[in-house]
């Protein structure tokens, strides 16, 4: 049995105050809670104050960031390195989101360079992939998953495939209020799986996390879980009221 990971995404929301109320809130209705993994993924400036609020809970909780610079001690303006978000107290980073896709214009071969280096640094990935609805429509599915972990897997060893977790989120699932049926996620995830394993061997692919993201709420978290092949959620909107995703932590 995988234990399912339950992560935030916060994306562009919550100052480091709000943050704090946040975990004020939201620790002590999750307390005792050991079924499932919880991670959250606060804004750059949230990261202190996240790991500092989660040293007080009673149950281990990984904070990640958002997105990750591949290098590292160098002349990159504005920019944030792996191994200094493991110096900050992250477990965990989000890679490849659609929004960074689409809004920052990365590339499947800038996924790969910085998972690359979160491996080095330590750090447990959450690697996105997901299609656009045109691709969808076209009956690309398939072959857009194919690629994104094609080309985000290249290069990695086996025993490396433990830092990785995947995000299937169908694009036109997020913040749209649309969420994939149950079977939908899982078609896909079994499709996810396979390049896993033809990267990493059949023992790898079959402990692979694999979360759906996209328009996940306490109200439709329990079905999604229900599925064998859903691994866990990422969860943008409904992560941001700590009542809302305390429910969907407890499916
Ligand atoms: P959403 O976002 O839950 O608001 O749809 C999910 C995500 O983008 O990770």
């Amino acid at each position: 049995m995988r234990k399912k990971v339950i992560a935030a995404n916060w994306k562009l929301y919550k100052t480091p105050a709000e943050a704090r109320e946040f975990f004020r809130a939201f620790l002590p209705m999750i307390s005792g809670h050991t079924r499932d993994e919880v991670v959250i993924c606060p804004p750059y400036v949230d990261i202190y104050v996240a790991v500092e609020e989660v040293r007080k809970s009673d149950i281990t909780i990984g904070v990640g960031a958002q997105n990750v610079n591949a290098q590292h001690a160098c002349a990159l303006t504005g920019e944030i390195s792996a191994p200094m978000l493991r110096a900050a107290g992250c477990t965990h980073v989000i890679i490849g989101h659609s929004e960074r896709r689409q809004f920052f214009h990365e590339t499947d071969d800038l996924v790969n360079a910085k998972l690359k280096a979160a491996i080095a640094a330590g750090l447990i990935s959450i690697v996105c992939v997901g299609e656009v609805i045109e691709e969808r429509e076209a009956g690309l599915t398939e072959d857009v998953l194919r690629r994104q972990c094609t080309r985000a897997f290249a290069e990695i060893a086996a025993d490396q495939a433990r830092a990785i977790t995947v995000a299937y989120e169908p694009v036109w699932a997020i913040g749209t209020g649309k969420t994939a049926t149950p079977q939908l996620a899982a078609e896909a995830h079994r499709v996810i799986r396979a390049q896993a394993a033809e990267a990493f061997g059949d023992e790898a692919a079959e402990g692979l996390r694999i979360l759906y993201g996209g328009s996940v709420k306490p109200e439709n978290a329990a079905s999604l879980m229900a599925e064998e092949e859903i691994d866990g959620a990422l969860v943008g909107g409904a992560s941001l009221d700590p009542k809302s995703f305390a429910a969907i932590v407890k499916y």
